[in-house]
This record gives C-alpha cells, sequence and structure tokens, in this order.
C-alpha cells in the first residue's frame, strides 16, 4: 500500500500521497493543499520543495554522487566527449555511431552566427563582461530564426543551433575583448577543438591543436553540462513554463548563472585567492576572517545546497589539475594556495560542522586559467558546460502533458486596507 503524509489543521485531518522515485527519495504530494485546507507552504530558496519529477541527473548530497541518465560523471569524465554526454543529456540514451555521427555533423554545420550580428560585437565596450554579451546575444539569436519563435517547432534544428553558436559567440566576444580579429570555425575540427582554435589562432600563424587541452576541455565541460534543479537550470524552467522560444529561457538562464553565488564562483574564487596570493595574507588569517560574520566574507568555491560532501567533480577537477599543470610546465601559486585553503578548512570545525566541502568552482578556475583562458570568461564556460542540461530539462517540460506554467503562492505581510491620502493632507 503506498505511503500517505497526514497533516492535522484546526483539529481536521489531511492526506497527501507519497511520491517515491527511482533512487527511493520521497516526496510529499501537495497539489491538493491549498484546495483541501486554504493553507500554502512556505520554503524560501526551496530548500525542501521539489518543482518537478525529472529522469535526466540524479544527485545524493550525502554519498556524492552524480549521474547523468544514470551513467556516473566519473565513467562519462573518463570515457566520454562533451558531442556525446550533451545527445545522452537531451534525447535520454548514448548515441549510436549513426546518432553521433549525425549530430556532431549537425553541429558543425550550425556552427556559423549570422554575418550581420557581428556589428553587435561593436557596440560593446571592450571591458564589457563576456556574460552580459552572451545572453543578450543568445536572445537576439530569436531575432534571426523566427521560425522557433515557438518553442515546439523545429526542436531537433534548434538543439545543435544553439548549442554550436553560443561556442561561436563565446570565442567571437573574447577575440572583440582583446582587439583580435574574430576566427571562424573550421569544419573538420571536434566541437572543443574548434572551439580552442576560435578562442586562441591568429591570423598571422597557425594554430596547433593540444589534444591534452582538447582533452581537458571535454571533461570540464561534461563536469558541468547538468546538475538538476540548480538556480540557473529552475530559472530555465521557468521561463520556458510560459512558452516563452528557447533562446529567451537559455538568455535567462546565463543571466542566473552569473551570479557569484551559482556560475560566477568560478571568477570569484580565482579573484579570491589573487588576492590573497597579492596582499600575502595567511590561510589560517583568511579562514578565520571567513568564520567572523561580521566580515560577510565567504570561502568561494565551497559549500553546497545538496552536497554535504565531496562535491565529485571537484575531485575530478582536482586531479586533472596537478596533471594538465605539469604537462604545460606551469606551477601556479594560487593551486598551491587553493589546496592549503582546502587542507585547513577541512579540518576546522567552522566547516565540518556545516558540512561545507570543495564544489566544482573550486579547481575549475585554475584549469581554465592553465588553459590560457581569461577568468572573464570562466562562468561562459560554465554556460558552454550547462547548455545541454539546460536545453534537456526544457525539453522534458515541455514533453510533460502536465506542464503548468510557474507562478509561486506567496504569504502577504505589507499593510492592510487603508485609504489613499491626497497630497495636501500628507505629513
Ligand atoms: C554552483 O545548485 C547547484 O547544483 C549549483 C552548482 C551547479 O552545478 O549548478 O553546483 C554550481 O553554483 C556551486 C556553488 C558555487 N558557489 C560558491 O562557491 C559560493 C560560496 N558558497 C556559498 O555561498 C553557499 O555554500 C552556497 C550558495 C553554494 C549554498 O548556500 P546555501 O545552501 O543557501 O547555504 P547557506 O548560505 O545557508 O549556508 C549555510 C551555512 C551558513 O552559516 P550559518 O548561518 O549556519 O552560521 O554555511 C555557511 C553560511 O554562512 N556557508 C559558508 C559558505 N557556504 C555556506 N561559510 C563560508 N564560506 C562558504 N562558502
Amino acid at each position: 500500500m503506498s505511503e500517505k503524509a497526514k497533516l492535522i489543521l484546526q483539529g481536521k485531518e489531511y492526506e497527501f500521497p507519497v511520491i517515491l522515485g527511482s533512487e527511493n527519495e520521497k516526496a510529499i504530494d501537495i497539489s491538493s493543499l491549498r484546495a483541501k485546507t486554504g493553507y500554502i507552504t512556505l520554503d524560501p530558496g526551496y530548500v525542501n520543495t521539489g518543482a518537478t519529477t525529472s529522469s535526466i541527473t540524479y544527485l545524493d548530497g550525502e554519498l556524492g554522487v552524480l549521474r547523468y541518465r544514470g551513467i556516473p560523471i566519473e565513467q562519462l569524465a573518463e570515457k566520454s566527449t562533451f558531442v556525446e554526454t550533451s545527445y545522452l543529456l537531451i534525447y535520454g540514451n548514448l548515441p549510436n555511431k549513426q546518432q553521433l555521427e549525425d549530430f556532431s555533423k549537425s553541429l558543425t554545420m550550425h556552427s556559423m552566427i549570422h554575418e550581420d550580428m557581428k556589428h553587435f560585437f561593436d557596440g560593446y565596450p571592450a571591458a564589457a563582461h563576456p556574460m552580459a554579451i552572451l545572453s543578450s546575444m543568445v536572445c537576439s539569436l530569436s531575432a534571426y530564426y523566427p521560425e522557433s519563435m515557438n518553442v515546439f517547432d523545429n526542436f531537433d534544428m534548434q538543439v545543435p543551433r544553439l548549442l554550436s553558436k553560443l561556442r561561436t559567440i563565446a570565442a567571437f566576444s573574447y577575440k572583440k575583448s582583446v582587439g583580435h580579429p574574430v576566427i571562424y570555425p573550421q569544419n573538420h575540427l571536434s566541437y572543443c577543438a574548434n572551439f580552442l582554435q576560435m578562442m586562441f589562432a591568429v591570423p598571422a600563424e597557425p594554430y596547433e591543436i593540444d589534444d591534452d587541452m582538447v582533452r581537458a576541455l571535454n571533461i570540464l565541460l561534461i563536469l558541468h553540462a547538468d546538475h538538476e534543479q540548480n538556480c540557473s537550470t529552475s530559472t530555465v524552467r521557468l521561463v520556458g513554463s510560459s512558452q516563452a522560444n528557447m533562446y529567451a529561457s537559455v538568455s535567462a538562464g546565463i543571466l542566473a548563472l552569473w551570479g557569484p553565488l551559482h556560475g560566477g564562483a568560478n571568477q570569484a574564487v580565482i579573484e579570491m585567492l589573487e588576492s590573497i596570493h597579492n596582499s600575502g595574507t595567511k590561510c589560517a588569517d583568511f579562514i578565520s576572517k571567513v568564520k567572523d560574520k561580521n566580515s560577510k566574507a565567504r570561502l568561494m568555491g565551497f559549500g553546497h545546497r545538496v552536497y554535504k560532501s565531496y562535491d565529485p567533480r571537484a575531485k575530478i577537477l582536482k586531479q586533472m589539475t596537478d596533471v594538465i599543470l605539469a604537462k604545460r610546465g606551469i606551477s601556479d601559486p594560487l593551486l598551491d594556495i587553493a589546496k592549503q585553503m582546502e587542507e585547513t578548512a577541512l579540518s576546522d570545525p567552522y566547516f565540518i560542522e556545516r558540512n561545507l566541502y570543495p564544489n566544482v568552482d573550486f579547481y575549475s578556475g585554475i584549469l581554465y586559467k592553465a588553459m590560457g583562458i581569461p577568468v572573464n570568461m570562466f562562468t561562459v564556460m560554465f554556460a558552454i558546460g550547462r547548455l545541454p542540461g539546460w536545453i534537456a530539462h526544457l525539453k522534458e517540460m515541455m514533453e510533460d502533458p502536465n506542464t503548468k506554467i510557474g507562478r509561486p503562492r506567496q504569504i502577504y505581510t505589507g499593510p492592510v486596507s487603508r485609504e489613499y491620502v491626497p497630497i495636501e493632507s500628507r505629513k
């Protein structure tokens, strides 16, 4: 017999069904709560509230488990590519040979942006943050593809179009920011190799593809590809629930990701480490400052709403950092500070009591830096990685016949009813 939840309000008993997920997660289905009782629930930050069921990604915060469509992130990072993992997330299974070939080809065919869009870049100051450019350029894609204004139309063409063009827009925005001519995509290159050549090739000399960097970029993007109902994915779902087109929903997701508490943390971690390095602050002194509530300082790249253990992605990134820096002959003092900070924090009761561990953003910036990617592009890299996850959730929501427009309730705490007072009579 399926479990029920009982609620007693003003002496009356109400029953609500319990939902059981495929990994035995449990939820009380309160969709009939207000109709039955007149009450709503209140849960700032949705700490205890599920917005949906989903079959895309599974996290176990206590055990540090992350699986995309049931496949452990460790296996995908070791054996897959970002294009293959994107297909898995969006279409639900690993592609067979033909499916992967067709998908890769469609990404290649959609890699260019309309030449007129290049003029958009001229309107931005050189110091414009690339996340501002990325979001507005993605939203502007809807102006060039009116046939995609209906989010349900041409979905299988919209997917490779956006996955491929986001990467081109990102690389073009970097080139513009450093005053270089933009480098066009090369059709014979893989997704990640193409991005690196669009970022770092210069017309004056041939660009040599570094297979280690291509592999590192694939792994970085795989690790960022989805993370169930995080802030930016929930934003994409909420905007998409109004049936806005895919470009509008993803553009909103990019802006939510930009926040330093979310995807912007990878940039904030490097800025934190650089300030510690440049000021010669001792790790122990910085940790003391973080523990002092009045300082408002946070150990960026630490802590997570779901992971109350080591973020499995951070584990992989930490190992990768040692390998990539050694391969490139780089010794980055920021890595030493990060490791020392981690060791100090993980043995400090403040962090232990609050289950604060390194998250995906703690080491990723050091890797991006070693690859030559500038700090203000770090969150753009997160967006490129997270795009297949956003698309997968949008698709899952659109295919669910029970999807309703997202419209949370509230408890009003403002002034009760009062009369309008003419200005002459106001104090
Ligand atoms: C991402 O949701 C996802 O899945 C996100 C993400 C994804 O892939 O989409 O994993 C990507 O966004 C990772 C998180 C990146 N952000 C940061 O690294 C910023 C620093 N971390 C935090 O600000 C914080 O840990 C959050 C935002 C990540 C989580 O915040 P919560 O769950 O709202 O927790 P909280 O702020 O209520 O903190 C609980 C306690 C508080 O102390 P007390 O009030 O109990 O005394 O822990 C403390 C906080 O002060 N705390 C920290 C801390 N993080 C939490 N103290 C110092 N340094 C920190 N980093």
